[in-house]
């Protein structure tokens, strides 16, 4: 028999550690001849500790299961959830990412490939750069890190680059509030990444490549440091790629966890040891990146998708999605919702289905007030925008954005006017420094938000003035996108701002 029990942070973090010993002790106790896989998570947080038992009959899961339950699941009187790929929140997602997280042992590599894995990087070793590129193009990947930028050109850009040494940085900082997928693929299927970077270096021309991770990811940066070490081993990377005396190295790096380095330039920065301040564009990376070398950089999502856009080919992944989003999106659902964890779908689903449907609604009972998408510097969304579809362009037009598909739910209790104060703070925080409308008018607009609070009439239209100045000025989008969340508050929540506020209270 054997015993699946999630090593993922989040299954860790409700037990899964302690649940497992349990298991071990007990199967130990009973003389049961028991095999204990730690794998990934499903991504259904709620049911964590999600454990799941194989036998001639199948896979069956349990949970939340804690250690006082494990008697009654040898006894086999606890109660089943059944095949979890059948649970609703599972059954509805098309899961190409996401594929095997959750379903294998994450750094079993004869495990990885016999569910799929591999299989992209055999083929992309028999194309040319060009056609790897065009490939990537055909997919209508767009970069999942925030901007949407398309995938397969800024490949192909890299690849026409002059440079003796071109670079694949792999973005796995994940500074957004609520998302966690980057971590749930190093954690529960490393070797998906690994294969994404490699064909990223086989398409552009690149040798060598970089994981930037952070240090509060310290269960992901464990396991993917092992698997780097096994997929050295089993030569899927080193000199010899799989045979094909093509060459590419891989390195985890570790950044102390500035939100800032996040972004692309200040990232290469920190990676070369220097500070993490933002670098003037242009030129861009793909010109002159890492130590001024031609460079890809691209999301952790964005090269763990590559693998299964050349094991099922650029149509089928193309075939999903709507308008220019093609594909899918593992969306991740958290703050005070029934449902929280990442959902993988196609583009296209109403945003109210995800919060009301998928996510069920809120934890508390009650009404939704906002959700805020694409993380700290998103916009707010009020109810009456359930209906925008989940895909780039409809959501800019609703003055919103998708960014790394951070979902955060609140209900009627919120106080906008906080929220709109806590990303003003944010920005001030996490500023580099380098320009004044986000270093100085961060500062300034928590001040200002703080006057609105006393009631100050003049208060909120100096904030408007402010967040233009900021998002017109700022060199990027950290002080460039704040106004995002602060104005979709002032603008969708005025009852919060009233300046009768202070007087009532
Ligand atoms: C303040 C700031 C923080 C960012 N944080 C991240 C991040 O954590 N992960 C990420 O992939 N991209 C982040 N980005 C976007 C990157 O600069 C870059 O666009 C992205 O990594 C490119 O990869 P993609 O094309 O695959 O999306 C951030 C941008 C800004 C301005
Ligand atoms: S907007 Fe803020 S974070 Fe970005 S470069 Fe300017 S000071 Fe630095």
């Amino acid at each position: 028999m054997r015993i699946y029990v999630p090593l993922d942070a989040a299954a860790k973090a409700l037990g899964a550690d302690d649940v497992a010993a349990a298991i071990r002790a007990e199967a130990d106790a009973r003389g049961l001849d028991v095999e204990i896989v730690r794998n990934g998570t499903r991504g259904m947080v709620w049911l964590e500790p999600l454990v799941e038992i194989e036998d001639a009959d199948g896979r069956r899961g349990y949970g939340p299961l804690t250690v006082d339950d494990v008697p009654a699941l040898f006894d086999g009187t606890l109660e089943t959830l059944g095949d979890v790929e059948k649970i609703p929140f599972f059954a509805r997602q098309t899961r190409l990412t996401f594929a095997r997280c959750g379903l294998i042992d994450p750094l079993n590599i004869d495990d990885y490939e016999a569910h799929g894995g591999l299989a992209g990087l055999r083929r992309a070793i028999q194309m040319t750069s060009e056609n790897i590129v065009e490939e990537v193009k055909t997919s209508g990947l767009r970069g999942r890190g925030g901007a949407g930028f398309p995938t397969g050109i800024k490949w192909e850009t890299v690849l026409h680059a002059k440079g003796a040494q071109k670079y694949i940085i792999c973005n796995a900082d994940e500074g957004d509030s609520g998302t966690f997928a980057d971590r749930m693929i190093m954690e529960g299927d490393p070797f998906v990444l690994i294969e994404g970077m490699v064909i990223a270096g086989l398409g552009v021309g690149a040798t060598k490549g970089y994981v930037y991770s952070r240090s509060e990811y310290p269960d992901a940066n464990a396991v993917f440091a092992e698997a780097i070490g096994i997929a050295l081993e089993r030569g899927l990377i080193g000199p010899d790629v799989l045979g094909s005396d093509r060459r590419f190295d891989l390195e985890l790096r570790i950044g102390a966890g500035a939100y800032v380095c996040g972004e692309e330039t200040s990232l290469m920065n920190s990676l070369e040891g220097k500070r993490g301040v933002v670098r003037a564009k242009p030129p861009l990376p793909a010109y002159r990146g890492l130590f001024n070398r031609p460079t890809v950089v691209n999301n952790l999502l964005s090269l763990a998708t590559i693998p299964a856009i050349f094991e099922k080919g650029a149509e089928h992944y193309a075939d999903f999605g709507l308008g220019r989003s093609k594909g899918t999106m593992p969306i991740q659902i958290a703050g005070n919702v029934k449902y929280g964890g990442l959902f993988e779908t196609a583009f296209g689903m109403p945003l109210g289905e995800l919060v009301n449907e998928i996510a069920g609604g809120t934890a508390s009972g009650r009404p939704v007030k906002a959700v805020q998408v694409g993380g700290p510097l998103g916009a707010y969304m009020p109810p009456e925008k359930f209906d925008t579809p989940f895909g780039y362009e409809e959501f800019d037009g609703q003055g919103g954005l998708i960014g790394h598909a951070g979902i955060v739910v609140f209900d009627d209790t919120v106080d906008m006017l906080q929220m709109a104060r806590f990303a003003m703070e944010f920005c001030a925080i996490e500023s580099c420094g380098k320009c004044t409308p986000c270093r100085i008018g961060a500062v300034r607009g928590v001040e200002t938000i703080d006057r609105i609070a006393h009631g100050d009439p003049d208060a909120p239209a100096l904030l408007a003035d402010l967040c233009e100045t900021m998002r017109g000025g700022s060199l990027c989008a950290l002080g460039g996108f704040t106004p995002f969340p602060v104005m979709s508050a002032l603008t969708h929540f005025p009852d919060d701002f009233a300046p009768a506020r202070e007087a009532a209270e």
